[in-house]
């Protein structure tokens, strides 16, 4: 028979398909009992009464517990997480500093990270998104380099952001793309000191007070190393994930893997590597190393994540990022765009399967559940 442990490791299979882990993470097996003959009993804990994924969770735990060896029988009940519980799952899942509700409506958040300065984060994180905005997603961009932004620059876009009538603040548009950045608000080229509180609270800003809308993903932009704001982000976005973008040579690797560290201490989910500036082809087609080579796929198997695309180095992505325009749109053909392009649809395939809620279970009859329309049929 197999043992608790082992019982609770197979649970890890199980996720809640909204908050989007394991039910063994989120501390919502509430008990494992083997009262012999190889049954094994499994309690999971709800958030509500009414939970209306209650049967994905009695198949899912009834097939990862009855594939162990020995197991005969799995019995699933069910009991509902305390308010002290609950609230407890809340600070885990570090909902406890957004509203409720703040970023309802954004499937996906990736956070694009670097150890160093000028490894082309802020390029790759605009050309991502403009890519993404081609294949037809909702796509937003969250400048978080709150000292050194670049984003409204790279999709020419300037000016203050309108307020709505719900008093959120309403990002500027480029193409599609939804952006924010600090660099809407201040003047242009000052210098902005943010530090501690300050820093929490323009960031928490941007997050809850922002009408982001739906979005398919918000990419957030950071500014360089492993400081306060990707710690701050950290905290508030406790289900973003973390794409690093690094230079070829070995020496970079070394620093991007400093914030793969601090990924890992800080919770957030490394997703994958881009590797940036790998190789110059000349006009004549001869290529050239410029910056070594194969430091991005070392860093991804070190990491154990996928290596989500190369980017060359290319004439017109720097000038495109200097006129405003993405790469990708005006010119989808070249090499760094198509490098841009891959590493996007490697994105995409990292995104959860968004899986069917059954809504209609969890009103009852007359409690808000869709009234039958038409007219009733003569009976005989
Ligand atoms: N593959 C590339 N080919 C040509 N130029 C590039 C490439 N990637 C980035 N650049 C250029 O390198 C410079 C630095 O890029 P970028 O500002 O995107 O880096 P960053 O990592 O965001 O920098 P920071 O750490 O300061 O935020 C920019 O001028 C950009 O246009
Ligand atoms: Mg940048």
């Amino acid at each position: 028979m197999p043992s608790h442990d082992e019982i609770l490791k197979s649970l890890e299979v199980v996720i809640d398909p909204e908050l989007r882990r394991s039910i063994v993470e989120l501390g919502m097996v509430r008990s494992i009992e083997q009262p012999g003959d190889g049954v094994v009993n499994v309690t999971v804990s709800l958030t509500t009464p009414g939970c209306p994924i209650r049967n994905h969770f009695e198949t899912a735990v009834a097939q990862a517990v009855g594939g162990l060896e020995g197991v005969t029988r799995v019995g699933v009940t069910f009991d509902v997480l305390s308010d002290q519980e609950k609230s407890e799952l809340q600070r885990k899942l570090g909902r406890g500093s957004l509203p409720e509700g703040a970023l309802a409506q954004v499937a996906n958040v990736v956070c694009i990270g670097s150890g160093k300065g000028g490894v082309g984060k802020s390029t790759i994180t605009a050309n991502l998104a403009a890519a993404l905005a081609a294949d037809g997603k909702k796509v937003g961009v969250l400048d978080a380099d709150v000292w050194g932004y670049s984003i409204p620059r790279m999709f020419g876009v300037a000016g203050r952001p309108p307020v709505s009538p719900e008093r959120k603040i309403v990002p500027l548009e480029s193409g599609g793309v939804k952006v924010m950045s600090i660099g809407f608000f201040v003047e242009e080229d000052s210098a902005v000191v943010w530090r501690g509180p300050m820093l929490h609270k323009a960031l928490t800003q941007f997050l809850e007070d922002v009408a982001w809308g739906e979005l398919d993903v918000l990419l957030v932009d950071l500014p360089p190393g492993t400081g306060d704001v990707s710690m701050t982000l950290a905290q508030l976005l406790p289900q973003a994930k973390f794409v690093i973008v690094t230079t070829p040579q070995p020496t970079a690797q070394k620093v991007a893997r400093r914030s793969a560290e601090m990924a890992h201490k800080v919770n957030l989910e490394v997703a994958g590597v881009i590797e940036n500036m790998a190789g110059f082809v000349t006009p004549g087609g001869e290529r050239f190393a410029i910056f070594g080579e194969g430091g991005g796929q070392d860093l991804a198997d070190e990491l154990d994540v996928p290596l989500l695309g190369k980017v060359p180095l290319t004439m017109p992505l720097r000038e495109q990022a200097d006129a405003g325009e993405p790469l990708v749109v005006t010119d989808p053909d070249d090499p760094a765009a198509q490098g841009i392009r891959q590493a996007a649809r490697g994105l995409l395939a990292l995104f959860p399967v968004e899986l069917p809620v059954l809504q209609s279970a969890a009103a009852a009859p007359g409690e808000g559940a869709p009234k039958p329309v038409g007219m009733s049929l003569p009976m005989a």
